[in-house]
């Protein structure tokens, strides 16, 4: 199955999620429904409502929670993109100039916590104390990681665990509790609900080891994000952490200075660096390992094509350029 299969497979869910997102984003303020509706109809992959519909998919269920479920995932997914562009001083999102950037930060952060916190009241909806303690408890460690990466800027000591750490936290968090949930609305058994969380765990930290990737090496038309954020903030990820400890100690001192300075002024010679180290290919190979046990996580599923859209999946996060 290839990425387009995959869309069509859940093309009509896909419309039913837009039009419950539409109708919930509606607020009596006005300046809440431009930035809501700016961002959310920027687009977006909105790839964490589709893994809610394939989960539910993959074990049958028939009911039509997995819709409200799906616009809750991708509500919080985008309160933690505006607030994620006001910290990281971002200018670009989805192809188009960030929220923060036309209407400020204060507008931002404060439609992010609307966006949160109607995704709250549409998950309290669904009257399950399960779902209910997954989404808030997701929402709770994104944040942590956002904290632990904003702790960790301008460190050029962080190590690959440390990083790991905060790209579970910020990113993997929210694959891994999507994923699940497909499985605790059919009451599947603890061992299909683990599989599942275990596999968009893997998945999402694949997901953000090739966006770190991307923040060097792709064209940012095509990203829908300005490219070299990640050096301009002095964050060390994993292309650059690499470097510093497998560069010469010229290629060492001059990303190790990267971090703690940031900046995009030598961005080139950094990209020469890391990518002559094999840093870029290091993080690319880490991202396909991370694939590679998402899809061997979904060996306990039945055999269905929303199985097969799952390994798609997987597989389409460490081959995207986008
Ligand atoms: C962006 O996520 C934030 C990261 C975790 C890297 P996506 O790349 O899924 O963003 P959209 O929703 O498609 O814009
Ligand atoms: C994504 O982190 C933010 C969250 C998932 C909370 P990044 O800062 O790395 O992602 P982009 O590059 O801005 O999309
Ligand atoms: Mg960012
Ligand atoms: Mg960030």
């Amino acid at each position: 199955m290839d990425i387009q299969q995959l869309y069509n497979l859940v093309a009509e869910e896909r419309e039913a999620v837009d039009a419950i997102i539409r109708q919930r984003l509606h607020s009596d303020v006005m300046l809440i429904n431009q930035v809501s509706e700016y961002i959310i109809n920027s687009g977006g992959k909105r790839l964490r409502p589709i893994l809610v519909l394939l989960s539910a998919g993959a074990f049958g269920y028939q009911g039509r929670h997995h819709h409200e479920l799906a616009a809750v995932v991708e509500f919080i997914h985008t309160a933690t993109l505006l607030h994620d562009d006001v910290v990281d001083d971002s200018e670009m999102r989805r192809g188009k100039e960030t929220a923060n950037n036309v209407w400020g930060n204060a507008a931002s952060v404060l439609v992010g916590d609307f966006l949160y916190s109607r995704a709250f009241q549409m998950m309290v909806g669904v009257q399950n104390m399960q779902v209910m303690e997954i989404i808030s408890e997701a929402t709770n460690i994104i944040a942590e990681g956002e904290v632990m990466q904003l702790l960790n800027v301008h460190n050029a000591d962080l190590d690959e665990a440390g990083y790991l750490e905060v790209i579970r936290y910020k990113t993997a968090k929210l694959f891994e509790s999507a994923a699940q949930l497909g499985a605790v609305i059919t009451n599947r058994t603890p061992e299909e609900e683990m599989a599942m969380a275990r596999y968009g765990m893997h998945l999402g930290t694949a997901f953000q080891l090739v966006d770190d990737v991307l923040d060097y090496s792709a064209s940012s038309n095509e990203l829908g994000k300005n490219i070299g954020d990640d050096l301009a903030e002095g964050k060390p990820t994993l292309p650059l952490i690499y470097a510093i400890n497998h560069g010469s100690p010229e290629q060492a001192a001059m990303v190790r200075n990267a971090v703690e300075q940031g900046g995009i002024d030598r961005i080139e010679e950094i990209r020469q660096a890391i990518e002559s180290v094999g840093a870029i290919a290091y993080t690319a190979r880490s991202a396909r390992e991370e694939a590679d046990r998402a899809i061997a996580a979904l060996s306990v599923i039945e055999d269905s094509p929303y199985k097969e859209a799952l390994i798609t999946l997987a597989n389409y996060s460490v081959d995207r350029s986008f």
